[in-house]
């Protein structure tokens, strides 16, 4: 980061104005450096959902909303997903550079040492509804994982902070599948380490203890590309979560299921489940029109799902593969006929060719095709955003560390333009 030139700030009607610095980084906008403007000015910034605010230097990942563009370290995505795997995106994603092959030997070693969860875990889920939903069980379940790594963990100690990543990396699909197993009323299954990560995720969630169970190389290879797609985004709406709430210095464990509940919602990882509610609901291509009708009314309350995003103002990149990898699922597994991808389709080309769409420039996000290559593999709705949660956990991390790393860092602590009333005094309750 580096600074260029300068922005002035003038009080319109006041002989005061303060110079602030303008920094400039590897890609992207330049950002106005305000961080004295409150001391030079007394006057804050206000930017709600914080469309215009930089919240940290970050090296991790870059997105360029407008050109469709998302990069992992530098690497794009349309590359990773095609000539790399999860495990090493991981890699990637925490130290900085693609691995050598011992480096990548030993990373992945390191990781997969760690899947198995303390047998106590086992005992929270009885605590659950067998209904409950997976997003509840694993906010529930990640933060518990505090208990079990607080007291010994100093998180100003790198080896330590690294050991939590791995925790966190291997354990968090382990917890996945156990919520789903609950779920089935079926035994939970361990672990193997012999597999590839997608592979051992698939093999938890999906064999018994009664017959041996092989897992698709068609499924590992889709599994993979779904958790290299969603492995990080910078600074969405649940990594903020983890950064705000890792700046108080809180267990990471705590500070990674902060992140799960943040994506649970429908406008972030929740979308994936809904976008197939939404298809489920719309049932047939002729409903769609008057679908697409109640979602510009704007008194309807009703959002086109899997559609627009806050930083991409072109087609998701994401989404692209994500078609892509729909089709090949589908074909791999001999569906020929899918009347949700077909639904999906119809939907995508009315909405790319309405005003409405066009004219706010949203387009298909990451959302819209993941529900339905998963629900091609097998897995239930209600797991999309689990899935959603396995992948993010190494984005979470890697912005979690890079944080504690970071020597500018400091809490979290936003200003307000406080509007309530004034101050006034208090009287006594028969007064009233
Ligand atoms: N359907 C209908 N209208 C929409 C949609 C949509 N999906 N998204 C945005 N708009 C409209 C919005 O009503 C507004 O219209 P107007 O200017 O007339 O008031 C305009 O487009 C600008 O939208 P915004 O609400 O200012 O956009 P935002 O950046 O605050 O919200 C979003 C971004 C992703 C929350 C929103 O587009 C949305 O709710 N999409 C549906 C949910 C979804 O698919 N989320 C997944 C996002 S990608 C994966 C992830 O991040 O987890």
């Amino acid at each position: 980061m580096s600074q260029a030139s300068s922005i002035t700030i003038t009080l319109e009607g006041t002989n005061s104005s303060a110079s602030m610095p303008l920094l400039t980084g590897t890609l992207g906008p330049q950002v106005a450096d305000i961080r004295k403007l409150y001391n030079q000015l007394g006057v804050f910034t206000y930017d709600p959902g914080y469309g215009t605010t930089a919240s940290c230097e970050s090296k991790i990942t870059y997105i360029d909303g407008d050109e469709g563009v998302l990069l992992y370290r530098g690497y794009p995505i349309e590359q990773l997903a095609e000539k790399s795997d999860f495990i090493e995106v991981c890699y990637l994603l925490m130290y900085g550079e693609l691995p050598t092959r011992t480096q990548l030997d030993k990373f992945r070693d390191g990781v997969t040492r760690h899947t198995m969860v303390h047998e106590q875990i086992r005992r929270f889920f009885d605590g659950f509804r067998r209904d409950a939903h997976p997003m509840a069980i694993m906010c529930g379940v990640v933060g518990a994982l505090a208990a079990f790594y607080h007291d010994n963990l100093d998180i100003n100690d790198p080896h330590q902070r690294e050991i939590a990543a791995f925790r966190l990396i291997a354990k968090v699909p382990t917890i996945a599948a156990m919520a789903y197993k609950y779920a089935l009323g079926q035994p939970f299954v361990y672990p193997r380490n012999d597999l590839s990560y997608a592979a051992n995720f698939l093999h938890m969630l999906n064999a018994v203890p009664a017959e041996p169970y092989n897992v698709s190389p068609v499924l590992e290879r889709a599994m993979d590309r779904i958790l290299v797609l969603h492995a990080d985004h910078e600074q969405n709406a649940s990594t903020s979560t983890v950064r705000l709430a890792g700046s108080t210095g809180a267990n990471p464990f705590a500070c990674i299921a902060a992140g799960i509940a943040a994506l649970w919602g429908p406008a972030h990882g929740g979308a994936n489940e809904a976008v197939l509610k939404m298809l489920d609901e719309i049932g047939t291509p002729e409903n769609i029109p008057s679908f697409i009708e109640k979602v510009k009314d704007k008194n309807s309350n009703v959002k086109l799902m899997g559609f627009g995003h806050r930083v991409y103002k072109n087609f998701d990149p994401r989404a692209k593969i994500m078609k892509e990898t729909c089709h090949e699922v589908l074909g791999e597994l001999g569906i020929k006929d899918e009347p949700l991808l077909d639904m999906a389709m119809e939907m995508e080309r009315i909405a790319l060719t309405d005003d409405y769409f066009v004219s706010r420039k949203l387009y298909p996000n990451v959302d819209f095709y993941s529900g339905i290559i998963l629900k091609a593999m097998g897995i239930p709705t209600s797991m999309f955003t689990v899935i959603f949660a396995v992948a993010r956990t190494v984005g979470w991390v890697s912005q979690w560390k890079e944080m504690i790393e970071d020597p500018s860092q400091r809490i979290g602590r936003p200003r307000q333009i406080y509007t309530g009333a004034a101050s006034r005094d208090y009287r006594a309750v028969d007064s009233r």
